[in-house]
């Protein structure tokens, strides 16, 4: 049972506060999970607690997050059983009574809720993945690395959010990170030898003034050949343009490089890029309130490419089932801090899987060194994990976890590659 509860705040990557929460059981494990924060946030997301007291952290302060931890998510979840995660969950939810988790704060409850299971899997000497998943896990995702940044998460004019490398040629996790890392390398020779910054985003891809796209697409294809890897066939490419951040009157309005494209250009737009570079995912390539959209993308293009809900589905199971019945993306982005529990992050899970909608695990922009993530991507089977790029420890603490759990697996662990996503 639960013997106590203790929230704090620390520092994210990007030097916002954010919630840290221990859990302790009665017979001593412990639990710690941290929360992360984005930037590009859905409008549907949970949501996230922030004190808005412009005199300590600009206003970004989680004191309220944390008092609420230590104040009544304490008292309602100490004494329940931590091996019943739905239970504790339901109790915070309850205790909360809103439906975007607005009065505690998804940030406070998602951070107990994560420590909890964290404690339980301690109690039964389990390593998470284990815990959560059962023997049956051990498939290793494959990863989505995003080596060039631009949107929201950098300054430049580059009006998608990522361009991501996916290794799905490499016969081992360890040998995708290997590969991504030398691609990376290889990038920064070729972005220092053009003349273009190799300064590093939020999620530690680089952030060079590229004009467009193509520019970007172009470099990227380059490193991945100059690296000695075949692009489309042992790396493919992966976006998130993160659509709803440009998405304005109806159109999308490309700031960066100065136009306007109508929901049918936009979509043209999109399947010329996957036509002409070897794309294979394709993340909120339509804005989270544009379901025509979205219905016509995946209609179009649903049976050769994998379209990512991220904005339009805040890894909300009815959001989700929304998606399946009108039609459109075939897989989910899984954000545990944009539901705000690990039972109804479990569920969403298990909503996609039964609907043959592919899932993918991710971080957020802001991060922390906790790699619950890395487990949670082993414990579902999903297949596939996106946490940034080969630098920044916010980003690689979550590959290295991987590599450990790999390695822990031994000959039971096999890696997802190209055909593994369930
Ligand atoms: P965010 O970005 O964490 O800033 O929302 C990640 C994403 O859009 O996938
Ligand atoms: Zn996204």
């Amino acid at each position: 049972a639960i013997s106590r509860v203790f929230g704090r705040q620390i520092l994210d990557s990007r030097g916002n506060p954010s919630v840290e929460v221990d859990v302790v059981l009665v017979d001593g494990s412990t639990g710690r999970a941290a929360v992360p924060s984005g930037a590009s946030t859905g409008a549907n997301e949970a949501v996230e607690l922030r004190d808005g007291d412009p005199r300590r952290f600009h206003g970004k302060g989680v004191s309220k997050a944390v008092a609420a931890v230590n104040g009544a998510i304490a008292d309602a979840v100490t004494g329940l059983d931590a091996e019943d995660q739905a239970l504790v969950d339901a109790a915070m939810i309850e205790l909360d009574g809103t439906k975007d988790k607005g009065r505690l704060g998804a940030n406070a409850i998602l951070g107990v809720s994560l420590a909890t299971v964290k404690a339980a899997a301690q109690a039964h000497r389990l390593p998470l993945y284990r815990y959560v998943g059962g023997v049956g896990a051990t498939l290793l995702p494959v990863p989505m690395m995003n080596i060039i940044n631009g949107g929201a998460h950098a300054d430049n004019p580059l009006d998608f959010q990522e361009f991501m490398i996916a290794p799905v040629g490499a016969t081992t996790f360890f040998e995708a990170v290997r590969m991504g890392s030398e691609v990376f390398h290889t990038l920064r020779g070729q972005l220092a030898a053009a003349g273009h910054s190799t300064n590093v985003g939020d999620e530690g891809g680089f952030a060079p003034d590229f004009a467009d796209a193509d520019e970007a697409l172009t470099f990227v294809v380059r490193a991945i050949e100059d690296s000695g890897y075949r692009p489309g066939t042992d790396i493919t490419v992966c976006l998130d343009p993160a659509s709803s951040e440009f998405f304005r009157d109806g159109a999308y309005a490309y700031a960066g490089e100065g136009r306007k494209r109508s929901v049918d250009e936009h979509i043209t737009y999109l399947l010329e890029l996957a036509g002409r570079y070897p794309i294979t995912s394709i993340e909120d390539p339509m804005a989270e309130d544009d379901f025509d959209g979205w219905k016509r993308l995946t209609q179009r293009a649903g049976e050769r490419l994998q379209l990512v809900g991220d904005d339009v589905f805040c890894t909300d199971a009815d959001r989700l089932l929304s998606g399946i019945r009108d039609g459109y993306a075939n897989a989910i982005l899984v954000k545990v801090n944009q539901i705000g529990t690990l039972t109804e992050t479990l569920r969403t899970v298990d909503t996609a899987h039964r609907a043959g909608y592919r899932v993918v695990m991710s971080h957020r922009s802001g991060e922390t060194e906790d790699t619950t993530i890395a487990d949670l991507a082993v414990a579902t089977g999903c297949g596939q994990i996106k946490t940034g790029s080969l630098s920044r420890s916010d980003r690689t603490a979550k590959y290295n976890q991987l590599i450990r759990i790999e390695e822990e697996l031994g000959r039971a662990a096999h890696y997802a590659g190209a055909a593994g996503p369930r």
